[in-house]
């Protein structure tokens, strides 16, 4: 597959049911929990990257008081540019928007995403110390360790000014 092989299009039906789907199997569920706060990803607008009919990526976000929150981002083939692409559209929604601010959480352990948001021009704004005992009192599936058996610990959240 080629940069050029996909597109990234706002989630139809169809491509909600998959995109649900896809955060049900990566995050066990449609709840989401960031800043001590439960979101239900599936009440989220997405966007979906798409090869022909075929699916490879989505993001889902929020749009709540001048800021953009992205919710969930999974990428099905990575360095394809297909996370890079499916963050850009929501910038530019958020733009559409008036937002001044785009955020996301991620946790400690997940390095990837840590490089992968440092590297899009993302700030770490904050970490949030032992934010995840907050977060599994509301989600108690959320695992204790992590990538590369990291304990998941902490939130870090980026920011993107607008
Ligand atoms: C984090 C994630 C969304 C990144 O998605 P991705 O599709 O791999 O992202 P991209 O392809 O745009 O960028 C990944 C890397 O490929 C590089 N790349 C982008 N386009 C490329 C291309 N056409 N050819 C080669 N490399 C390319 C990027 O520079 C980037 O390099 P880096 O990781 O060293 O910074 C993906 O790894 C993922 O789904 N992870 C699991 C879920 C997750 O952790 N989500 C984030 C939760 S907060």
């Amino acid at each position: 597959m080629t940069a050029a092989a996909y597109c990234i299009v706002p989630a139809n039906d169809e491509y909600r049911a998959w995109v649900n789907t896809l955060i049900r199997e990566e995050w066990g569920g449609p709840m989401i929990v960031s800043k001590g706060k439960l979101t239900d990803t599936s009440e989220c607008p997405a966007f979906v990257a798409v090869s022909g009919d075929e699916p490879l990526g989505a993001v889902t976000y929020c749009i709540d008081s001048g800021e953009c929150e992205v919710t969930s981002l999974n990428s099905l083939f990575s360095g394809k540019g297909i996370g890079s692409a499916l963050l850009r559209a929501v910038r530019d929604e958020a733009e559409k928007a008036g937002c001044r601010r785009l955020w996301l959480i991620t946790t400690n352990d997940n390095t990837n995403a840590i490089r992968f948001y440092q590297r899009l021009g993302m700030t770490l704004y904050a970490v949030h110390l032992n934010a995840l005992e907050q977060s599994r009192k509301l989600k108690p599936s959320i695992p204790m360790t992590g990538t590369d058996g990291i304990p998941i610990l902490h939130e870090f959240e980026f920011e993107l000014l607008i």
